[in-house]
């Protein structure tokens, strides 16, 4: 070989191979070379790769050999302890097999047609359709909504399975927009300057998972239905925690789903496995047309599906009414300890309520600190809230017992003398937004 065979060819004298070039340009990304620094910068503080070797009923969980109090876990029910639901698992395998082996656009298992009728029964519309996750949901139901001439807004702090869906919406022409978040005038006034347009789907979180804080939903339905357009409600942290008998946040504050196309979750506060959009008999055979995840991916498997069965039972069952109130409970209990101690605390209608730290180096010490005394919540940073907004998140299970908050409590209370948290007393500015237009930023 000599090098005028190399001309013009891809290969040269010490070149890197394809793979390894695919590496080097990823890691020009700017999200990786964030985590990259956060991960030299915060070496042994930021416990993102935990991995658990046991856990308990009441959330205790076991790692290095060190017992803790797990309070990051979105299992808000504690019904992944629960028998009835193992059993349905196991029941779902012995019936079933362990798999449905072909896509829904082909066939189903009646066990899944079955479920569907009684979810949609649940929570109250016409039809439900089941989706392997909410994420799933979002990239293949939402972008399967629109066209060319439609127009997605979306919440700026909507969760990122959304606005991967509202990215495919756009690469095949609906243009998207997004709202400062869960302000009506401020979606009001980007519906009147993008019209004209043929049809509108404002796309928004039910709970925001990073804050707990819940939608404005009757003030955003008001502008949707003046200026035609349709909310598309992600409610994930709400399946089965909010609204009478778990059904979310739709009905408890619209009082109907007639301007709503709603997405539940059962991998959250259910502790099983998959999601379901919630719709009439018209829109579940669209959506079963253009769900591109629904058609090109496999099912929820069948065990899981006997499982969620039996979660919906209790849903609608008294034991569901004492867990409640269990869950109801730990809740006020976080959050009238965490305001005595004069932190600002968002959330506080769901079970996720967080406490603004602001500075990154703080929250992970902060997480480390209570990580080290036996309680572990997650240390939340950009990108998942806006930088300079970071926050600890605390997750309240109902199966956590009163004794653990108390000490969780008095763990943050003696954090506070060391760490600097912002108090509520003193806030004086808004939290900061997102403050770009999170569709348009491109990585590569
Ligand atoms: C609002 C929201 N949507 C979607 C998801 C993802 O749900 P799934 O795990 O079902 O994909 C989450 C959380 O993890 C979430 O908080």
């Amino acid at each position: 070989m000599t090098f005028a065979h190399l001309k013009g060819s891809n290969v040269s004298v010490g070149q890197k191979t394809p793979l390894e070039n695919l590496a080097r340009a990823i890691r020009t990304s700017s999200l990786v070379k964030f985590y990259d620094i956060a991960a030299q910068q915060y070496d042994g503080l930021h416990l993102k790769e935990l991995s658990f070797e046991d856990v308990g009923p009441h959330r205790e969980m076991k790692v290095n050999g060190q017992t803790l109090i797990n309070f990051g876990f979105d299992s808000f029910l504690g019904l992944d302890q629960d028998q009835r639901v193992r059993d349905a698992l196991i029941r779902g395998a012995q019936t079933w097999g362990t798999q449905f082996g072909a896509s829904r656009a082909f066939a189903s298992c009646s066990v899944e047609t079955q479920l569907e009728e009684k979810i949609a029964e649940w929570i109250g519309t016409e039809a439900a359709m089941i989706f392997p996750s909410v994420t799933l949901t979002n990239v293949g139901a939402l972008p399967g909504l629109v066209g060319a001439s439609d127009i997605i807004v979306v919440d700026e702090f909507a969760h990122n399975s959304i606005l991967e869906g509202a990215k495919i919406a756009k690469a095949n022409g609906t243009r998207v927009l997004q709202f400062a978040h869960n302000d009506a005038k401020a979606l009001e006034k980007v519906l009147i300057e993008a019209a004209p347009y043929r049809c509108a789907v404002i796309a928004i979180d039910g709970v925001y998972s990073m804050s707990g804080e819940i939608a404005a939903m009757p003030e955003l339905n008001e502008v949707a239905k003046r200026h035609n357009a349709v909310l598309y409600i992600d409610d994930a942290h709400a399946t089965a925690v909010i609204g009478e008998h778990g059904r979310g946040t739709v009905l408890e504050s619209l009082g109907s789903y007639d301007n709503t196309i709603v997405v539940g979750c059962f991998s959250k506060a259910c502790s099983v496995f998959g999601a379901f959009v919630a719709c009439t008999h018209e829109f579940q055979r669209l959506l079963k047309m253009r769900s591109s995840t629904y058609i090109f991916g496999g099912p929820v498997p069948p065990p899981y599906l006997e499982a969620i069965s039996t979660v919906i039972d209790i849903l609608q069952s008294d034991d569901y009414v004492e867990l409640r109130e269990q869950l109801d409970r730990n809740v006020q209990h976080i959050v009238e300890g965490l305001e005595a101690l004069n932190l600002i605390v968002l959330g506080g209608k769901s079970p996720i309520i967080t406490v603004l730290v602001g500075d990154e180096m703080n929250t992970f010490k902060a997480g480390k600190y209570l990580f080290d005394r036996g309680y572990y919540v997650q240390s939340v940073t950009f990108p998942a809230v806006p930088y300079h907004a970071s926050v600890l998140r605390i997750q309240i299970n109902s199966n956590h017992r009163p004794a653990d908050i108390a000490g969780l409590l008095a763990a943050i209370s003696e954090m506070k003398q060391l760490i600097h948290l912002p108090e509520a007393s003193s806030m004086q500015d808004p939290l900061p937004t997102m403050g770009s237009d999170r569709f348009m930023t491109s990585d590569a």
